[in-house]
This record gives structure tokens, C-alpha cells and sequence, in this order.
């Protein structure tokens, strides 16, 4: 059976409270035209709490990222545990922009998704090759390693969500071709079956990278595609909807 697909919103480190605007703007959209699809919303730490108390039952509220641990002295670090307390259900996990910039390496991004699956959460674990790992002919290997590094024991297609994100392809509006994105999925799902058993069938894989409106459709319709991971285009909901859209038959 198919997964029921997922398109979720990475708001980065954008959005103040005057933007739940947007969120109000999508829920008001979802709820008079029906949600053909999950619908995530994850923005910054500084407005989970506001935003899981203001969305209505056809918008998810998650975080970015997460501490692996689950108190102590961490300054400045968010457990998985608090944004459970702060209503979030997702937490976006090994985000290439927590790769590069926080050094995040597959063994500390397992270490995370294992403490969101611990507080009952969903950890989306994103893996994806740079421009010079795909000029080099390494895109599967690179996305496989990632792969059985970051994903956990414990994971199933119910608790855990994939996002296959190019790295190359992220906030530029270069995207791979529908053909590149479905044999990377198709690996992607392969890899899961073959360590989950007939679970890996159900995992919902994310693609991420510069999506928009008006190449969603292509997209989401490609092998092994059950969802996405949404940047810019999500930070205002007539865009976000625009992509919400390519689940509408
Ligand atoms: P983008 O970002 O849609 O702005 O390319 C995607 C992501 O980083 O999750």
C-alpha cells in the first residue's frame, strides 16, 4: 500500500510571531478545501509552542533539530523531550545545513532521531549528496551511507520519515530531473527493504530541493516520491498550498 504522503515546511531560521499569519492562512485554506495530504509545518524553536497551540487538525507542528540528550547542561541546546512539551510531533533531523554548519556527522544524527523516537516523535532524517560528491559519480553511495548511518534500530514506517535532499538542489531553483530523483528514491527504498523487511515498503520518502508550484507535480509523481521537504516556498501559505496541490486529483 501506498504511504499517505507528507509534504512538510522547513521554515529554517525565519519567522517571527506576527508570521502565524501563515500558518492561520493554511489552515484556513485546508480546512474549506479538505487536506489531501499530511501537512508539517516546522518552524523555529521560538514559535513551536505558539504554533501547536494556534494550528487546527489538518496542520502538524515540528522542530529542526533536537539535542540528543535529554536534560542537562547543554547550553542553548532543545531536547526532544521539551518540544514534545511544547506540542511539536516532527523533528527534522541531520538537515545538510546542520551537517555543514554544526559538523553533524550520521553517527550524532542516529543519536538524535533515537531521542525523538524515545519521547514517541517522528524524526525526518534528511541525507543528500553535495555538487562535487554527484560530479563525482558518489550520489548513492554518499546517500546510502547516510543512510544506514543516521537512520535507527528502532525505526519503522510509521515512526520514521526520509528526505532525500541534494544539497546542490537546496534554496537554488536547480532541482535533479524527475528521472535522477526517482533512481535515487528507488535505491533509497531498496536499502530500506532490505533492512526493514516488507516494513521498508512503507516509509515515506521525502524529496527536498527547491520545490515549488510549479514543479511539484512532476516531483511528487516521480518512483518512490511520497512527499516533500519544503523551504523558501513554504514560508508563505499561497505557496506551500500551490504544492499541497499537486496531491488534488
Ligand atoms: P528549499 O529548501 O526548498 O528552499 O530548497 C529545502 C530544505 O532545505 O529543506
Amino acid at each position: 500500500m501506498k504511504p499517505m504522503p507528507l509534504v512538510a515546511g522547513n521554515w529554517k531560521m525565519n519567522g517571527l510571531r506576527a508570521s502565524q499569519a501563515e500558518l492561520d492562512a493554511l489552515n484556513a485554506v485546508l480546512t474549506a478545501k479538505g487536506a489531501p495530504c499530511e501537512v508539517l509545518i516546522c518552524p523555529p524553536f521560538t514559535l513551536v509552542a505558539a504554533f501547536a497551540a494556534a494550528t487546527g487538525d489538518k496542520v502538524a507542528i515540528g522542530a529542526q533539530d533536537c539535542h540528543a540528550k535529554q536534560s542537562g547542561a547543554h547550553t542553548g541546546d532543545i531536547s526532544a523531550e521539551m518540544l514534545k512539551d511544547a506540542g511539536a510531533g516532527y523533528v527534522i533531523v541531520g538537515h545538510s545545513e546542520r551537517r555543514a554548519d554544526h559538523g553533524e556527522s550520521s553517527e550524532a544524527v542516529r543519536a538524535k532521531a533515537e531521542a525523538v523516537l524515545a519521547e514517541g516523535l517522528k524524526p525526518i532524517v534528511c541525507i543528500g549528496e553535495t555538487e562535487s560528491e554527484r560530479d563525482a559519480g558518489k550520489t548513492l553511495d554518499v546517500v546510502l551511507g547516510q543512510l544506514a548511518g543516521s537512520v535507527p534500530t528502532g525505526s519503522t514506517a510509521a515512526n520514521t520519515v526520509i528526505a532525500y535532499e541534494p544539497v546542490w538542489a537546496i534554496g537554488t531553483g536547480r532541482t535533479p530531473t524527475v528521472a535522477e530523483v526517482a533512481e535515487v528514491h528507488t535505491a533509497i527504498r531498496s536499502a530500506l527493504v532490505a533492512r526493514f523487511g516488507a516494513d521498508g515498503t512503507g516509509f515515506r520518502i521525502l524529496y527536498g530541493g527547491s520545490v515549488k508550484p510549479d514543479n511539484a507535480n512532476e516531483l511528487m509523481a516521480a518512483d518512490n516520491v511520497d512527499g516533500a521537504l519544503v523551504g523558501g516556498a513554504s514560508l508563505k501559505a499561497s505557496d506551500f498550498t500551490g504544492i499541497i496541490d499537486a496531491y488534488r486529483s
